[in-house]
């Protein structure tokens, strides 16, 4: 199947300025595949955007990304991976929204949606899953057991599928940027992973598709995941070099609006291992729920001008 962005039925008008533009969308693999490496005989360096979709600022900032480190064209693609979800975990509540997310696509500068269904990506009896070994046993990899293989899985696949000379992901998901480095390293894949900036709301809470379960009261306290983070940078440029003062400082923040911790860590930035003391450029990281809704953050700590 083929079919253009003109043909779907516009919700959000509002975001449609002179720059909108009809965006191709591809279902099938092999329809992809053929546009990637025709790109790419006529000497165009190609991007690809994973994304499971509910599209906001912070995803739009990848495709920007993209085109600063020299993407000639750009392929998003929305795909939300079940296999990334555990059985108590919201995939049936995550937001989808293909012809919202179509209409943002159309304000920016994007070549290609990539939307395939769930029995594209996995046909019936597909057997293989890529593990990454150790990243995945810190942070998130132990609260949700399995996400990084559902993860670096799609990846693969998608990367297979488009093909793409660089792919950029956000440092909003630092763990998942750190398994798909390793996953690309590992397997020797040709393609460049491109890691972009985290994208806020003007009061700090991390952009999320998340963000939009929060309760009014929630959503406010949310904003103590940035603050934690902010602080404990703050503490350090001062001077504290202690992990576990750090981090309770990290905890205390969110528990007293009301923040349930998952986990408050500062960890080595490339081995992703807990450290005692921050002597060298290390990164916080927190999990958080507000509510039922669990959120994440990080920012990297103890960099070298703060030492
Ligand atoms: P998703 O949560 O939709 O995120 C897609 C990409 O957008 C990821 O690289 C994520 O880090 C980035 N992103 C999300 N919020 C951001 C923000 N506030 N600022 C900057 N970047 C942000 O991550 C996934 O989907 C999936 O795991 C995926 C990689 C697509 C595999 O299914």
């Amino acid at each position: 199947m083929h079919f253009r962005a003109k043909n779907i039925r516009i919700n959000r008008l509002e975001l449609l300025d002179s720059t909108s533009h009809v965006v191709p969308v591809e279902s099938r693999v092999d329809s992809v595949r053929a546009q990637s490496r025709r790109w790419r005989r006529e000497g165009h360096k190609v991007a690809l955007i994973p994304t499971m979709g509910a599209l906001h600022a912070g995803h739009l900032s990848l495709i920007e990304q993209a085109r600063a480190k020299g993407a000639d064209r750009v392929i998003v693609s929305i795909f939300v991976n079940p296999t990334q979800f555990g059985k108590d975990e919201d995939l049936d509540r995550y937001p989808q929204d293909l012809e919202g997310d179509l209409e943002m696509l159309r304000s920016v500068d994007v070549d290609l949606l990539f939307a395939p269904s769930v029995d594209t990506v996995y046909p019936s009896g597909c057997q293989t899953t890529v593990t990454v070994e150790h990243l995945p046993q810190h942070l998130c990899g132990l609260s949700r057991p399995g996400h990084f293989d559902g993860v670096a899985t799609v990846v693969s696949i998608l990367f297979h599928t488009t093909e793409p000379d660089l792919a950029v992901f956000g440092e909003k998901d630092f763990q998942q940027l750190q398994v798909i480095r390793q996953m690309v390293r590992d397997q020797h894949m040709p393609t460049r992973i491109v890691s972009a900036p985290i994208v806020r709301e003007a009061d700090g809470l991390a952009m999320s598709s998340r963000n939009a379960h929060l309760s009014g009261q929630d959503r406010v306290a949310a904003c103590s995941l940035h603050r934690a983070l902010t602080e404990a940078q703050a503490m350090v440029a001062k001077g504290e070099r202690d992990v576990s003062i750090l981090t309770r400082q990290m905890r205390s923040t969110c528990v007293r609006v009301g923040g349930r911790i998952d986990y408050a860590s500062i960890v080595d930035p490339t081995k992703l291992s807990d450290l005692i003391h921050v002597n060298a450029p290390a990164r916080a990281l927190l999990a958080v729920y507000f509510g039922s809704t669990r959120l994440i953050d990080n920012a990297p700590i103890g960099n070298i001008e703060s030492l």
